[in-house]
């Protein structure tokens, strides 16, 4: 069973549920995973309830919501691997910092203590400011893989980057052997 996290990226939430209907689609047996945020935050994008029923729908299952339902994903009830998408700045501060505050990133502590794979999928407008040493420290780290990403808006947004998601059946196949999905970042078309 893959462990299929969402963090607050709620601008992300639509592509990254399409994403799950796509390893739903291919017969992977899922289990949505969300942080506080996620699960509990009505924004423009949408209502905190729709989204978690969604995505509990496509995957057959309820929700892991809490850091003690997230416990057992380690020791008793292991994941084959654990996806984070989206993964936001705050997550992968988290995570960088070794912290298991939220049923995110205590799924992820669980799931690294028996040595399984983690595949983060950012959405964070400071990929290139506060966040760009998180993503190298954890770039860097044993079990940790990145969907290749691309920078969605360089005039607009100058350090946000946001991980190109219909690639993540790919990235998790190359994952599952162990390999990083390359190249990291993405080119865009030039404009004109
Ligand atoms: C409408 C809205 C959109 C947001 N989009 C993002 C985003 O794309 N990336 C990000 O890192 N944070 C984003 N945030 C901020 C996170 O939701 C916030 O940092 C939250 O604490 C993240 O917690 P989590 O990582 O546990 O889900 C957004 C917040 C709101 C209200």
């Amino acid at each position: 069973m893959i462990g299929f996290a969402f963090c607050g990226s709620f601008c992300t939430h639509a592509r990254a549920l399409a994403v799950l209907c796509a390893l739903r689609e291919r017969g992977e047996d899922l289990l949505p995973i969300f942080s506080p945020a996620a699960a509990g935050t009505d924004t423009r994008f949408g209502a905190a309830a729709d989204f978690t029923a969604e995505a509990e729908e496509i995957c057959g299952r309820r929700g892991v919501y809490t850091v003690a339902e997230a416990e057992p994903l380690g020791p008793k009830t292991p994941l084959s691997e654990l996806i984070v998408c989206p993964c936001t700045g705050a997550t992968m501060a988290r995570l960088a910092a070794g912290l298991s505050d939220t049923a995110v990133t205590m799924a992820a502590k669980a799931h690294l203590r028996r040595n399984g794979r983690i595949l983060l999928a950012p959405a964070t407008n400071d990929a290139m400011g506060a966040s760009l040493a998180n993503i190298a420290a954890l770039y860097n780290r044993k079990n940790y893989y990145f969907l290749p990403m691309l920078q969605d808006d360089p005039e607009k947004k100058p350090y946000s980057l946001v991980a190109c998601f219909e690639r993540l059946p790919e990235a998790l196949g190359a994952m599952r052997e162990g390999k990083q999905l390359l190249p990291l970042f993405r080119e865009i078309a030039e404009k004109g």
